[in-house]
């Protein structure tokens, strides 16, 4: 089968999704899904991304014919919800393949032996979500600019198809979206990158050092500071110093 009958068949199996569209070439399936005023239940996945988005104005490398690049459209909910919730299905999702964890760093990336596997970007549009997920699975190297920091399925020596994976996705993100904050919040510790590290967040304009304590799904990361307990919304979060976990 192909990819429209293998993806039709996914999301039939789901309680949310009820479309997919597939492009061949997009700049975005995040404005290629705002375009068409996609409501939710669609699904937009592209053959290639070729100017893909992240968070806080960075961009995601062009897919090629390797990469995963997938937008979910959903109803809109908290945005720190929706991410946790997509964190975890991502790592589920891939950890059909690699057989081993995929961590989660708060707030948006999975990685795995310290590299970034993929990346996850919540926008809002129009009273809808857009859940937007990137992977890399048949990438074979990295622009010099990443090369240090990135890995793709095929460089851990998995096989995975594209196909495989976003079908993978539509199944694990359904789920997770009906998952409770409780469930969510401890698939989330299990893979909980930063856990117990001492790092340096940058957020409200101000940089707050702590100890990770734990991600509540719904309020932020909890850090322990000299100051007491403080919960960070991930939204506008940025972490400067990640306790050494990346190398950074
Ligand atoms: C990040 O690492 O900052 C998030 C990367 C999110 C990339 C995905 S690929 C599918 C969707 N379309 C985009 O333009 N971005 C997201």
């Amino acid at each position: 089968m192909r990819w429209p009958a293998l993806l039709e068949q996914a999301v039939a199996s789901t309680s949310r999704f009820t479309h997919v569209t597939i492009l061949r070439v997009t700049e975005s399936t995040q404005d290629a899904a705002r375009r068409q005023s996609a409501g939710p239940g669609e699904v937009v996945v592209a053959g290639r991304q070729t100017l893909g988005r992240g968070r806080l104005g960075r961009t995601w490398s062009d897919t090629a014919d390797a990469g995963v690049a997938c937008t979910f459209v959903v109803v809109m909910e908290c945005v720190e919800r929706l991410a946790a919730a997509a964190a975890v299905a991502s790592a589920r999702a891939l950890e059909v393949f690699t057989n081993e964890p995929v961590l989660l760093k708060w707030p948006n990336d999975l990685y795995i032996r310290s590299r970034k596997l993929g990346g996850i970007l919540i926008e809002q549009s129009g009273g809808v979500a857009l859940v937007g997920i990137g992977v890399n699975v048949a990438q074979t190297a990295f622009d010099a600019a990443i090369a240090h920091r990135a890995i793709s399925l095929n460089m851990l020596g998995l096989k995975a198809q594209r196909i495989e994976v976003m079908c993978a996705l539509i199944r694990t993100l359904d789920a997770a979206l009906a998952e409770s904050d409780d469930g969510l919040a401890e698939a989330f510790e299990q893979r909980n990158l930063l856990k117990g590290r001492t790092i340096v967040v940058s957020a409200s304009g101000s940089e707050i050092r702590g100890k990770v304590v734990k991600l509540d799904p719904i309020r932020g990361l909890e850090l322990a500071t000299a100051e007491g307990r403080r919960l960070i919304p991930g939204a506008a979060a940025t972490i400067v110093h990640d306790g050494g976990v990346t190398g950074a």
